[in-house]
Parts: C-alpha cells; structure tokens; sequence
C-alpha cells in the first residue's frame, strides 16, 4: 500500500526497460507512482496498487495536460521525484546516412520532451520537501568524451548523441533556475540490458532502479547541475 507520507514518484517511458523498473521499485518502496506510458500497455511491472498508468507521449504538447489529470488520477500532490526515461534510438552512424527527421524526432523525446513533462511537473515538485528530477543521459552525450574520440569501437550515433547533449545542456539550465529548492541531475544509467542496450549490457533494469531511487533519495544538493553514473561516478559533459 502507498504511504500518504511520501511525496509521488513519475517516470515517462514507464512501458518497459529502466521506466517500467522505476516505476515498479518506488511503488515497492510506498510511493504513490505515475507511470507515463507512450501507448496503452499490459506491462507486468505496473500491475500494482501503488502504481497508475497514463498514456503520455512526451512530444506532444498537450502532454501536460496528459500528466496534469494523471497526478490527480493517482492522486499525487507532491512530486518527490521525476525520473524522464523516455529514450528513442533512430539509426545512422554516418552523415550519409543520417536523416534529418531522425534527428529532429530524437529532440523531441530526450529533449523537448523532457522539457514538457518537467514544466507539468514543476508545481507538484514545488510542493514537495526535496525534490530532485533525474534525466535519464547516456554517456554518448558527452561533449567532451566525443571530442576526445568517444568509445573506442562504438560507432558514431549521430541523432542519439546530438540528443542527448541537447537534453544535458537543458539539465544544466534548469539547475540553474530551480537548483537548490529542485535538485536537477544528468544521470548515465551504465549499460543496462533494454529493448535499446547496447551489445555490453551488464546491469538489470531492477538493478538500475535501485541506484536510481538510492540517487533521489541521497544526492547532496551540490551534485545539482551534474552529469554522474550512480552511486557517484562523475562525468565530463
Ligand atoms: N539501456 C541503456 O543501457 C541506456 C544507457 C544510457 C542511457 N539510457 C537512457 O535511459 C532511458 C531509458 O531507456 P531504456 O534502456 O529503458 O529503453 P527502452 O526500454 O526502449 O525504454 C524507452 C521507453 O521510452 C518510450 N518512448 C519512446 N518514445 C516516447 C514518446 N514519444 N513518449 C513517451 N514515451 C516514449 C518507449 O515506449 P515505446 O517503446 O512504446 O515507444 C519505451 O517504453 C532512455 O532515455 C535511454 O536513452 C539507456
């Protein structure tokens, strides 16, 4: 049963992979959890009292309309946490071969998406004691990793990079406005074995939901603004 004392959870991309995990974690944890869904699903990780599931998708935008009538649907007041997990792969390791659409599709959910679902949030967050939002990164966003050669052996994604770098300079400007009272963080979850894992995956999603919410509950307020694979590894941007 969800306990009234704590503030709600909301993950986007709840459907499977690390948003359904999430979402399944903090209802066990007895947070009252929206789980956003991009279309109607009978994932099994979400079949819980403690969990509602909304149909959101986050390049809408009347997706906060979606996600305001959702938190009352679940009847959270209070966001404690919003984990943005909605992620995209379109193809292309090669200008070439690179569609312009692809891109611009990819903005939209890891980042423009972001930027939505956040905003629709903000009041519920704002009433909450600590909140924090965790934006779901990869390390293929990272400027400075990519300047300096990237991973060795893997290709270069150029809609999942450019979009992930956009998302994280988005992190980095609302730390900026809303850090302290809203802690904002850059989070590579590692390699976690999903529908879009790379081939190394090592990590479980049930595992990486567990860092995940380790991460909101204990992140100091100065690791706002960071980029960081849990526990406390910290990355360039
Ligand atoms: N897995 C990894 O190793 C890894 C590494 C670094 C970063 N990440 C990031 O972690 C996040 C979660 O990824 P994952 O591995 O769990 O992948 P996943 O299993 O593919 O989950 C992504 C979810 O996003 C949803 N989604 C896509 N477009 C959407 C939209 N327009 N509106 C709402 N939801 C939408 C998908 O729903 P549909 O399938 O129904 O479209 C899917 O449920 C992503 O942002 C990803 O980039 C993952």
């Amino acid at each position: 049963m969800p306990r009234d004392d704590l503030p709600g959870v909301v993950v986007t991309g709840a459907a499977g992979g690390i948003g359904a995990a999430v979402a399944r974690e903090a209802g066990a944890r007895g947070h009252r959890v929206l789980a956003l869904v991009h279309r109607p699903t009978s994932e099994p990780a979400l079949d819980s009292s403690a969990v509602h599931v909304s149909v959101a998708d986050v390049t809408r935008e009347d997706v906060s309309e979606a996600v305001v009538r959702g938190l009352a649907a679940a009847g959270i007041t209070r966001v404690g946490v919003l984990v943005n997990a909605a992620g995209v792969i379109r193809h292309g390791t090669t200008v070439a071969s690179t569609s312009a659409q692809g891109v611009t599709e990819s903005l939209d959910v890891h980042c423009t998406g972001v930027l939505r679902v956040t905003r629709a949030c903000l009041p519920a967050l704002l009433r909450a004691p600590r909140p924090v939002v965790l934006n779901l990164t990869s390390r293929h966003g990272s400027l400075s990793l990519a300047a300096s050669g990237g991973v060795p052996g893997v290709p270069v994604s150029y809609a999942y990079r450019i979009a992930k770098a956009a998302q994280n300079m988005l992190t980095v400007c609302l730390h900026q406005e809303l850090s302290p009272r809203v802690r904002i963080l850059a989070v590579h979850p590692g390699r976690v074995a999903t529908a879009i894992a790379p081939a190394d995956a090592d990590r479980s999603p049930g595992v990486t939901a567990g860092h995940l919410l380790d991460l909101a509950e204990n992140a100091p307020s100065e690791w706002s603004g960071r980029f960081l694979e849990p526990p406390a590894t910290f990355l360039e941007w």
